[in-house]
């Protein structure tokens, strides 16, 4: 028998994804090996210090371009509803995996939607500060100080939501990686993460 398999993401929207996942990961390493020296070792993976030096602000723009992408793509579901707001205040049931007090979500949870609402904010700020400091001799030091304390302050936000992010997404609740991979989900991980979400379903 053929068991159907629901629809979550489209091949562009995971393209997209993958592109934003991979260089924020580029992106954090270089940044962390240029801020701590114990870690500039990080810096081989793009082929030593002056290489990762000059790529950085060039993956930076790919990230940019990736995450406008997906806000496009996404930002039409990522509105709070009444029913997300009572989402939030069930947290903590949701957090110890306690099911039947966790408010029914729709095809992202509220903590999802709020994940990409601060990932999209603290891009425009990696983005406006990384350009401040990639062109230096055009700003006062003034702004340079500026712009590269809030540039290690938003790329150390969005780490920490990253670690979480991928937690969620990998570990914590098997079945929902596969969304990001192959695009597809099981019924039964719909119904239990999203109940109120009804993907299109494909035959395998
Ligand atoms: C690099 C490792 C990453 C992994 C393993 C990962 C994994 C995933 C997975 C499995 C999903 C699907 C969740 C679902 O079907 O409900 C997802 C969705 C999403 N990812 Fe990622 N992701 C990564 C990086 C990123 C980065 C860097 C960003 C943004 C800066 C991002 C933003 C999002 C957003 C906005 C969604 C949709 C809402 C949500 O599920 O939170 N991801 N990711």
């Amino acid at each position: 028998m053929v068991t159907p398999l629901i629809k979550r993401f489209s091949f562009v929207e995971r393209i997209v994804h993958w592109v934003v996942g991979i260089t924020f990961v580029a992106l954090l390493a270089t940044g962390l090996a240029f801020a701590y020296p114990s870690l500039f070792w990080l810096t081989m993976f793009l082929g030593g210090g002056p290489a990762a030096r000059v790529l950085h602000p060039q993956i930076g723009v790919l990230f940019g371009v990736g995450i406008l992408f997906m806000f496009g793509l996404w930002v039409r579901d990522m509105f709070l509803d009444r029913q997300d707001r009572a989402w939030l205040g069930a947290i903590k049931h949701y957090a110890t995996h306690d099911r039947d007090n966790v408010p029914p979500a729709g095809k992202y949870n509220a903590g999802q939607k709020l994940f990409f609402w601060v990932q999209s904010v603290l891009a425009i700020l990696f983005m406006v500060t990384g350009g401040l400091l990639w062109f230096p001799e055009s700003f006062g030091a003034t702004w340079l100080n500026t712009a590269r304390l809030l540039h290690y302050a938003s790329t150390l936000g969005g780490g920490l939501f990253l670690i979480v992010h991928v937690y969620l997404g990998t570990v914590a609740y098997p079945g929902t990686a596969r969304s990001m991979i192959e695009g597809t989900v099981t019924p039964a991980w719909a119904k239990l993460h999203h109940p109120r979400w009804t993907g299109d379903r494909v035959d395998r």
